[in-house]
């Protein structure tokens, strides 16, 4: 794994470092699951061959530092029994917050990502997303731990979607004055983030222009959404906004509004924060 080491200076008294890792994809299955699923699994890992080994190395990487992780999501490529298994034992090995991506609640009945199963999906999220929550042991949806007077928040925004209740939340946080680095699965739109096959929140009109109507549906961000955006863009406290979903590294910092550092696959960032 490529481990890229930085230093962000938001001026506090007592400096630490933690590390953030992104869009693991766990594509494992195990007896509970069908033929044509397991086939699926296999497909699906040539395109993330890395992963189990991605969990060792990051689970050895914490342990031999102690620093804190926070992963922003993708930790699943869909859901099995045997993916939550082993991500359930990752969570419990590096003690990690998590922010939701869009593939912790993809279940693919059919065992294809498919147009034909973006309504199903979408109707099952907050169920999907609860099983998740269950078998991890942790909060998806919004978490908090501070860290030397730095609140470290995990919101979920994996439907290009954040919700009031997760705004409120976030705003009681920031309510408390302390500096805060912001972490959640798909990043901010901005000029300085070049699009691949993914979309950031608040995504301009003219990303949708060839996309089928699903996708455009689905990379939507609605109203309320937009304008937390925007409110996170101009928050004083919130430091820097930390994602992955595009899967490459990209820092955007002191070059647009709000600071964003993304974290691709196959990579440790450590960052210290003094
Ligand atoms: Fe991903």
């Amino acid at each position: 794994m490529e481990i890229i080491k930085s230093t962000l200076d938001i001026g506090i008294k007592k400096p630490f470092t933690f590390l953030h890792v992104s869009d693991i994809h766990l594509s494992e299955t195990d007896e509970n699951d069908t033929p044509a699923r397991r086939e699926f699994a296999v497909a699906r890992k040539r395109g993330f061959p890395f992963s189990l080994s991605a969990i060792k190395f990051i689970t050895d990487y914490v342990k031999k530092t102690g620093y804190p992780l926070i992963n922003t999501g993708d930790m699943l490529d869909f859901v099995t029994p045997q993916n939550l298994s082993i991500a359930q034992k990752f969570v419990q090995d590096t003690n990690m917050m998590l922010a939701p991506g869009n593939h912790e609640y993809w279940t693919c009945p059919n065992n294809r990502f498919h147009y034909d199963d973006v309504q199903q999906t979408h109707a099952q999220r907050e169920n999907t997303l609860d099983a998740v929550e269950k078998a991890l042991g942790i909060n998806v949806r919004f978490s908090c731990r501070e860290i030397n007077g730095v609140n470290m928040v995990c919101i979920d925004d994996s439907n290009y979607n954040i919700t009031q209740d997760v705004f409120e939340k976030l705003k009681a946080i920031e309510a408390e004055g302390k500096p805060i680095f912001l972490f959640m699965h798909i990043p901010i739109n901005s000029e300085h983030i070049e699009i691949n096959h993914e979309f950031p929140l608040n995504a301009p009109k003219q990303y949708f222009k060839d996309c089928h109507p699903l996708v455009a549906q689905e990379r939507t961000s609605n109203e309320l959404t937009c304008s937390i955006c925007d409110y996170i863009c101009n928050s004083p406290l919130i430091k820097c906004v930390f994602s992955g979903h595009m899967h490459y590294s990209k820092e955007i910092i002191g070059l647009d509004k709000q600071n964003q550092i993304i974290t691709g696959v196959n990579t440790i960032r450590e960052i210290t924060v003094i």
